[in-house]
């Protein structure tokens, strides 16, 4: 048990096919204890639902593009539960024409809003999370990224360069939360089937190619991807801050 006595914060639940909902359940499963928010504008009749299945789980609205919403929900979970233990942000939004479209058509607001909501987040986060006082000493803050990133993955346009500023904002982030005895970590997860997936042009076809070409020769499960997230948020990972673990069943270390 792992995770036992800790206060995990999951950003980003949306329902059961969500990574974070794959890292609810492994959390739960080493002992920790799971708080949610959402996206405002979600079904709640649905979420609640979901939610039930962990007792006494709770979620918080939380809209990723307003410090105001973000810092609201986060002193709301410190009433409510104290000094939290660790951070999940599972956040991401790209507006459907960039993703269709070629990325040289990518518009000033189609860049602004990917960038906003998907990278600028994770550091208003991070801030509100210090200057708040939100998170223990010896807290963990963990994002997703994906490897389009690093290399141009056919459809993933716009949400590649937004990766690529969380994945330089997680470095430059773990220097600052550092002084704090804070770890900041991305986790690169293969695809997945999600709803934010569907948004991605040919998406089934990405699935078949990691399946052919992983050295695993598979893809990923979001409970795969919530057990590397446990371990980071464990004190078993206590020297590791400032990294980009790829958890793609090493796909990303193949070449043609
Ligand atoms: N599915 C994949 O293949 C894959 C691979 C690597 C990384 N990721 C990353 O994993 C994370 C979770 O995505 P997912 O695939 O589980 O899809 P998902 O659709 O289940 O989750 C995305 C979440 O982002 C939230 N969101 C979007 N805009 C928001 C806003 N303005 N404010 C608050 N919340 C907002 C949605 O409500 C949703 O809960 C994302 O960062 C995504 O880029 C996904």
């Amino acid at each position: 048990m792992i995770l036992q006595g800790k206060k995990i914060l999951i950003m980003g639940i949306r329902n059961k096919w969500s990574i974070a909902w794959g890292v609810a359940q492994a959390v739960t499963s080493q002992g920790g204890e799971v708080i949610f928010t959402h996206h405002p504008m979600e079904n709640m009749e649905k979420l609640y639902a979901l939610i039930e299945e962990i007792p006494g789980a709770k979620t918080y609205p939380c809209d990723a593009e307003s410090d105001e919403s973000i810092e609201q929900a986060l002193k709301q979970v410190k009433q409510d539960y104290g000094k939290i233990d660790g951070i999940l942000h599972c956040i991401a939004h790209a507006n459907t024409e960039d993703l269709r479209n070629d990325f040289i058509k990518t518009s000033r607001q189609g860049f602004s809003h990917a960038s906003d909501v998907s990278a600028y987040s994770l550091v208003a986060t991070a801030r509100i999370a210090k200057e708040e006082e939100i998170l223990n000493e010896n807290a963990s803050m963990v994002a997703l990224t994906y490897f389009g990133s690093e290399k141009v993955m056919e459809g993933y346009n716009v949400m590649g360069v937004a990766k690529a500023a969380l994945e330089a904002s997680i470095r430059y982030l773990a220097k600052d939360l550092g002084t704090d005895g804070i770890r900041i970590n991305a986790i690169s997860a293969g695809p997945i089937k999600t709803l934010s997936a569907k948004g991605i042009k040919d998406f089934g076809s990405i699935l078949d190619i990691v399946e052919t070409r992983a050295p695993l020769k598979r893809n990923v499960t979001q409970v795969e991807i919530g057990n590397v997230a446990t371990f980071l948020f464990s004190d078993l990972s206590s020297s590791i801050t400032g990294e980009i673990i790829h958890a793609d069943n090493g796909f990303s270390i193949t070449g043609a």
